[in-house]
């Protein structure tokens, strides 16, 4: 019997588990909190992601450790990687926590990315968005999610509130992007090197947040220039698991803006969608097994249920919907479930999106 560790026992810890058991995987986890999504699925350890004692227990109950989100401490994963092996590697992690060494990555790559410059000063910031060119978003380089620690600065009155808000070191000053839509990339990569692509994610963000997903994005020109950057993302870190890619599309063409070293709420379709879900695919790459095909069953469509669940959930407990409910306490802007539709057509897809997205907009 193979047993999985998982940092972290949210959601996304939740709907591993729950295509890892299909696959005769146990799991253990390790999160703080109380009663996790993830409970529901296996033993939760609950210490702080950096107690050693904690990590050192997760180490000995299991075979493979991985993690569900990226701010789990570098030295955390460093700690267990001799006993255990940790997937995805750590040195991917370091590069997804900082977005200024996010962003280099993605230039030493070759990959293109709006402007961006380092902010430590006040004055930093000045140069910034002199150099750049108003409006320039603000964002701290590190433990942002979900739009939060962002600060977009239209004129240079904003500088000194950027500041304020944000503090004025450890920041990064990029290019605001009038993009015609974002997407994003998803794939996997397993121990002995084989990559597979999901079919690309068309994203529409609220507050920063992802409300909605569609797949497969209309944006057939552009798959093989975001599959050649996944995969040389992929190659430089030695990655091993799924990752995404957050694309920005414009009349230029593709930029970076983030990546995610692990499952993704724009690849939750996969569930429904694809022949091989993004969470098989996570657990198939880190145990080293051949891949799953990633060739989706329709068009499918994701809407993010936040903050508080519908007062009428039977449109999306009713077929063809398929309701994921995480089991959280409602609380503004927090991710509580999820529902998805596959159809035979984008036209159809996008008409039940509309109809879903009004009945749960918050
Ligand atoms: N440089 C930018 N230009 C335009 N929009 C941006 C830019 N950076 C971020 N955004 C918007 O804010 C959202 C969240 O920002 P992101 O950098 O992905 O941070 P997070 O880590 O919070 O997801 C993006 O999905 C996009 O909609
Ligand atoms: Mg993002």
């Amino acid at each position: 019997m193979t047993t999985v560790g998982i940092i972290g026992a949210g959601q996304l810890g939740r709907m591993l588990g729950f295509a890892g058991q299909k696959m005769g995987l146990e799991f253990v986890f390790l999160d703080p909190s109380d009663d996790p999504p993830a409970a529901v699925i296996g033993p939760v350890l609950k210490y702080p992601f950096d107690c050693d004692e904690g990590l050192a227990k997760l180490a000995a109950m299991t075979d493979i450790v991985t993690y569900e989100f990226e701010n789990v401490p570098v030295a955390a994963i460093e700690r267990v990687a001799p006993t255990t092996a940790v997937f995805p590697p750590a040195r991917a992690l370091k590069h997804a926590q900082d977005r200024m060494s996010e962003k280099t990555l993605f230039e030493t790559l070759a990959i293109p990315v709006p402007g961006f410059r380092a902010v430590d000063s006040k004055e930093d910031l000045r140069r910034a968005a002199r150099e750049i060119g108003l409006p320039v978003v603000v964002k701290t380089r590190r433990l942002g999610y979900d739009g939060k620690g962002q600060f977009i600065v239209r004129s240079t009155d904003e500088i000194e509130t950027a500041c304020r808000a944000l503090g004025s070191n450890d920041l990064i000053a990029e290019e605001w992007i009038a993009f015609d839509r974002e997407i994003s990339a998803l794939g996997a990569r397993n121990v002995s090197g084989e990559i597979v692509h999901y079919p690309l994610t068309e994203n529409e963000h609220r507050n920063g947040m992802l409300r909605i997903s569609r797949a497969p994005a209309d944006t057939a020109d552009l798959v093989a220039a975001a599959q050649d950057y996944l995969a040389k993302l992929l190659e430089r870190l030695d990655y091993v698991g799924v990752i995404a890619l957050e694309l920005f599309v414009t009349s230029n063409g593709l930029l970076a803006n983030e990546f995610a070293p692990r499952v993704h709420n724009s690849g939750h379709w996969t569930i429904e969608g694809a022949q091989t879900s993004q969470f098989e695919n996570h657990l198939r790459a880190i145990l080293d097994m051949p891949l799953g095909d990633t060739a989706m069953l329709g068009f499918a469509g994701m809407v993010n249920l936040i903050g508080k669940m519908p007062a009428d959930r039977s449109i999306l407990g009713t077929a063809p919907w398929h309701l994921h409910d995480y089991g959280k306490t409602p609380r503004p802007g927090r991710k509580l479930g999820h529902a998805t539709i596959v159809t035979t057509s984008a036209a159809e897809r996008d008409s039940a999106l509309e109809h879903v997205s009004a009945v749960v907009a918050q």
